[in-house]
């Protein structure tokens, strides 16, 4: 089951779900700058790009960019947010599976960023996910990912409501132990120009891997180099990845 996000929820995720964002663009390209070689390659492929604000941040610092995502909603608003960057031909951005895709170009850095190979349904799809982004990617160059961990998935149960002025949001959770899955039910309403509330629904999946599986699946696809770590220390290897929420993980081709 593929999960496309829709028109009116990628308005609202442009909105409110820049921050993780925001604050990891700067963080994952220090990590990749330090650890490349000069001259370093400026070329970033974002698969799951969403609204494209992770990709925003590597287009002002000179990267050609590429952001890949199966949501053509999604795509559609960051396309709006680097609009200065499609007519220089730096940025572009596609329709594609994560899972299982081919580029005609090659990229020193590839990520997916935000749970965004959490949406793929089972180990087979990430395996295949890892072959075709080894295949894009130039000899050493890195491939940087973060995974909600089945810990952190068991925080998903239950029913939250936000309530602003112009926005309420219920999300309603659901975590199936056995399937290793949680589904969030979101409902929205959110204000339009002429006052009236708009009503949005999306259901999102998050499938959480066993996480000594997809170190050994990224070794066998050919990775030299395979860590896992925290967003504020990408450096610093995590000895029990399992106990955290989230974790980064780190390879190098
Ligand atoms: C939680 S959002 C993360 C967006 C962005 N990476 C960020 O950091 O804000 C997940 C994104 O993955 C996209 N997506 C879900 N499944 C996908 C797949 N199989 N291939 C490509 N994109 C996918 C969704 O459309 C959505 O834009």
């Amino acid at each position: 089951m593929p999960q496309a996000y829709g028109e009116k929820f990628a308005r609202i995720y442009n909105m409110r779900w820049s921050a993780f964002a925001n604050r990891v663009s700067p963080l994952i390209r220090s990590f990749y700058e330090q650890k490349m070689t000069d001259p370093i390659p400026k070329t970033l492929l974002d698969l799951g790009c969403g609204t494209g604000k992770l990709a925003l941040h590597f287009l002002e610092h000179g990267y050609r960019v590429t952001g890949l995502d199966l949501s053509s909603a999604m795509l559609a608003v960051a396309r709006e947010n680097a609009q200065e960057y499609l007519v220089e031909e730096q940025a572009r951005f596609v329709v594609g599976d994560a899972a299982e895709f081919a580029l005609d170009e090659d990229f020193g850095l590839v990520v997916a960023t935000y749970d965004t190979l959490n949406h793929l349904p089972d180990l087979a799809a990430l395996e295949s996910c890892f072959h075709s982004v080894y295949e894009v990617l130039l000899d050493a160059g890195w491939f940087i990912f973060d995974l909600n961990t089945l810990a952190g998935l068991h925080r998903w149960g239950g029913v939250t409501v936000q309530d602003e002025p112009d926005l309420v949001l219920i999300n309603r959770g659901v975590v199936v132990k056995e399937m290793r899955r949680a589904y969030t039910y979101i409902t929205g309403f959110f204000r339009q120009e002429d006052e009236r509330f708009e009503r949005f629904d999306e259901v999102v999946y998050n499938t959480a891997f066993d996480l000594e599986a997809v170190a050994a699946t990224l070794r066998q696809v050919g990775f030299s180099h395979v860590h896992f770590a925290r967003v504020g220390a990408l450096d610093v290897p995590l000895p029990a990845p399992e106990e955290e929420g989230r974790v980064f993980i780190l390879a190098q081709k």
